[in-house]
């Protein structure tokens, strides 16, 4: 099965070029046809006047997790097919070892979930959140078993947090194997005594999520981490950057050429604290941590983006219906179940970065693209259109319009955090390792073509 894209405007992490792409099965062939190859394809896709770039990879996503006694709403099916009308074409979502268990039963249970039920391939991050000397050696199994990131939580004492100490021994470990520590960086002790004295005074309104959860605590956690990576030699990545604060305290540490690394989400760059405070509890649709910051930190962070302090977009899509399940916190904050939806839509989010003037076109696949591959040690199988890459193509039309919506989008819950935006650039046709998944007359994807991706280490490490 062979196919060829042409006419397109091919982009990289460096640059664009006018190019045909030619596809062999599962694999790029050729970023400019071979003379006289044009008859040969089995398939033409025209791209005149669209631009050709690797699929997106979503390097923060979390389809099934069980959080606060639920469970987010997309399954690895339903969230990787709309991940897929999106134009991103990898996962990487994150086991979560419960306490008490071990990380390789835990590993077991995210391939049993998730093995056959996938539309685009995907990897897994570990959660960590029961450190012992048990787990710490399972670290290592984990990646020989190709999942060589460890997210840790300084946020949510009693569930997922754990202390200095324990995050001390597995940055050890992680400096020893290879591995990257990923943090969610908030000061959970901290913010559960806010919480508390909320609660206690009768605010428990949604908003009540971001005023209990300071920028400040995020930049606290976020330099306390860096100073605990540094002490070990261990690289850090921090996951869902939302803060100004936190975002001066990674710039700081990788001018000093630490490794030190950092993403940040779309709902950090398009929302903001007031959505949070809409009336009539429709601020819980918005409830995720760390929280929507004031407008303030937006500037900053697509500056961020700019000077690669944030070198990856991710969305930590982790949806919950708003009937029945943020529901679970009317009336006390603290009960909403953490998390938005938006795995589909950050392929066109980030793009208005380049509607907008805030990125270039290049820094816009690097971001969304080749440096996740990088960061998870998937280049170049995925991240770039080269030959002998995976053919996971997103063919993008800049001028089509669109306005999101929770009545079109795929995902499997009932809002959309973005509902009525109107945004310029649309996804036209995706490629799942040489097999059309989504093009104009709809998804031909399924359940099942995505293979779990075994990954290498960090490519980013000095
Ligand atoms: O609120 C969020 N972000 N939910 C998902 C879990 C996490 O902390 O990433
Ligand atoms: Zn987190
Ligand atoms: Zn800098
Ligand atoms: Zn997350």
């Amino acid at each position: 099965m062979s196919i060829l894209i042409k006419g397109g405007t091919v982009l990289s992490s460096t640059g664009s070029v006018r190019a045909d792409v030619v596809v062999e099965g599962e694999r790029i062939l050729a970023v400019t046809a071979p003379d006289g190859w044009a008859g040969q394809a089995d398939t033409v896709i025209d791209a005149t006047g669209k631009y050709v770039l690797p699929g997106g990879i979503d390097g923060h996503t979390h389809m099934e997790m069980p959080f606060g006694g639920t469970a987010s709403v997309d399954t690895f099916e339903t969230g990787t097919i709309a991940a897929a009308w999106g134009g991103t074409t990898t996962v990487v979502d994150f086991a979560v070892q419960a306490k008490g268990s071990s990380l390789l039963s835990t590993l077991d249970k995210w391939h049993e979930k998730a093995d056959g039920n996938c539309a685009i391939d995907y990897g897994f991050h570990m959660i960590v959140s029961d450190v012992n000397d048990g787990t710490l050696k399972e670290m290592d199994a984990c990646i020989d078993a190709g999942v060589n990131t460890f997210k840790m939580f300084m946020a949510y004492p009693g569930v997922f947090y754990s202390t200095d100490g324990e995050i001390l021994r597995a940055m050890q470990r992680a400096r020893g194997n290879g591995g990257t520590i990923m943090m969610h960086a908030e000061n959970g002790i901290a913010i559960d005594e806010l919480v508390a004295q909320a609660l206690s005074e009768g605010r428990t309104e949604p908003v009540q999520h971001a005023l209990t959860r300071p920028p400040e605590l995020e930049g606290e956690a976020t330099h306390r981490a860096i100073q605990l990576a540094k002490v070990t030699g261990a690289p850090l990545y921090i996951v869902h950057l939302s803060a100004m604060q936190a975002l001066a305290e990674v710039a700081a540490a990788r001018d000093t050429g630490q490794n030190v690394f950092a993403e940040t989400c779309p709902q950090y760059l398009f929302l903001s604290i007031e959505d949070l405070a809409k009336p009539e509890f429709e601020g819980a649709k918005f409830v995720a941590s760390p929280p929507l910051r004031d407008k303030e930190h937006q500037p900053k962070l697509w500056q961020g983006l700019r000077t690669n302090d944030l070198s990856v977009v991710s969305t930590d899509h982790c949806p919950f219906c708003f009937v029945e399940q943020k529901e679970l916190g009317r009336g006390d904050f603290s009960k909403i179940p953490n998390g938005m939806p938006g795995v589909e839509h950050r392929m066109d989010l980030i793009y208005q970065g380049v509607v907008g003037g805030e990125l270039s076109l290049s820094r816009w696949v690097e971001v969304t693209s080749t440096t996740p591959a990088r960061m998870f040690g998937l280049y170049p199988r995925k991240g770039v259109i080269a030959p002998g890459s995976d053919a996971d193509i997103l063919v993008y039309d800049p001028e089509a319009t669109q306005v999101l919506s929770a009545e079109t989008h795929h995902m499997n819950v009932d809002y959309s955090a973005y509902e009525g935006m109107r945004l310029k650039g649309r996804v036209d046709t995706v490629l799942s390792r040489g097999r059309v998944v989504v093009d104009g007359s709809g998804f031909h994807g399924g359940r099942g073509h995505g293979r779990f991706l075994s990954r290498e280490l960090n490519q980013y490490l000095n």
